[in-house]
């Protein structure tokens, strides 16, 4: 019996196995759910999440997240498959083309930047809605999105994803109002160290800073499968009166202002000059 026994759940964004959802998919296979996987139909050719299906016995649906009729398309589909309403949702997608391209934050291209928003925020409140309109999350359902530190502090390479993070949260914590009032159905977010992911080694400079915030962090990053632990918690019943927060899993990086270990290599590159 495990914690999520019993559970039906809607998983986005398993790419490949370096994916946070990669690995929140298979904890909640262990734990005891039953889960529908979904991704862009373009990330099905790739082919990956095939072997994640296989091997945690799950079906998967395509779907745009940006788009309203795919989205009712899966909640319609997954509630056949797993027989029942749903309990939880993982909103694990992001996407920034003008990070992908390289652009500054004071040459942001405005096409690029709108595209960004529709999937890595607007996607979340287009779940939601849809979920709310068929009345398709469970009671005491919970909903959990991916966000990062960037959403609160700047980072120059994280360009336009920090001011897509903080309305991802804003849209987390106005549906966790709304939707918690209605069906007392939980909405939070998880803001998750670097991890070495597709999106994540996307960014330009981004091992060094997976380094730095390892060095800077008095627990050392959290990896994805620390990730999918948390997110496991958020799904159970152990959690029913989280909602409406955005939860640091960074090894305490969030709350440092720095480290003496930073502090000691910065003082060895000044010895060394
Ligand atoms: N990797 C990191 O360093 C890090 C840190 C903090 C937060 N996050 C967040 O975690 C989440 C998951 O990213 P990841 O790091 O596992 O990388 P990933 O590249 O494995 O996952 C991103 C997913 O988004 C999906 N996606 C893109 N456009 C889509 C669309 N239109 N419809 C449906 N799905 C779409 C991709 O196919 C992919 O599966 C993202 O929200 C990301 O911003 C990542």
């Amino acid at each position: 019996m495990g914690i999520l026994s019993g559970k039906k759940g809607i998983i986005t964004g398993a790419l490949d196995q370096n994916s946070i959802a990669w690995k929140v998919a298979e904890l909640c296979h262990q734990e005891g759910a039953s889960v529908v996987l979904t991704n862009a139909p373009i990330a099905m050719r790739l082919g990956e999440i095939k072997k994640l299906s296989e091997k945690i016995n799950a079906t998967i649906i395509p779907a745009d997240a940006t788009n309203l009729e795919d989205i009712e398309k899966l909640y319609r589909e997954s509630m056949q498959h797993l027989g029942g309403k749903i309990d939880f949702v993982l909103h694990s997608i992001g996407m920034s083309t003008n990070i992908r391209k390289n652009i500054p934050y004071t040459e942001l291209n405005y096409d690029y930047y709108i595209k960004g928003i529709d999937v890595s925020a607007l996607s979340l409140h287009k779940m939601l809605s849809i979920a709310y309109k068929l009345d398709a999350i469970n009671e005491e359902g919970s909903v959990v999105a991916l966000s990062y530190i960037g959403a609160q502090r700047t980072f120059p390479f994280y360009t336009d994803m920090a001011d897509i993070k903080a309305l991802l949260e804003s849209i987390a914590r106005s549906w966790g109002y709304h939707y918690g009032i209605a069906k007392r159905v939980r909405v939070n977010t998880i803001s998750q160290s670097p991890t070495k992911t597709t999106a994540g080694t996307g960014i330009k400079g981004f091992n060094e800073f997976f380094d730095f915030a390892d060095i800077q962090s008095p627990l050392g990053n959290a990896t994805a499968e620390d990730c999918a632990k948390i997110c496991i918690m958020l799904f159970s019943d152990y959690t029913k009166k989280i909602t409406m927060q955005n939860i640091y899993n960074d090894g305490g990086y969030s709350s440092t202002g720095v480290s003496q270990k930073q502090l000691d290599i910065l003082l060895s590159n000044v010895n060394n000059n």
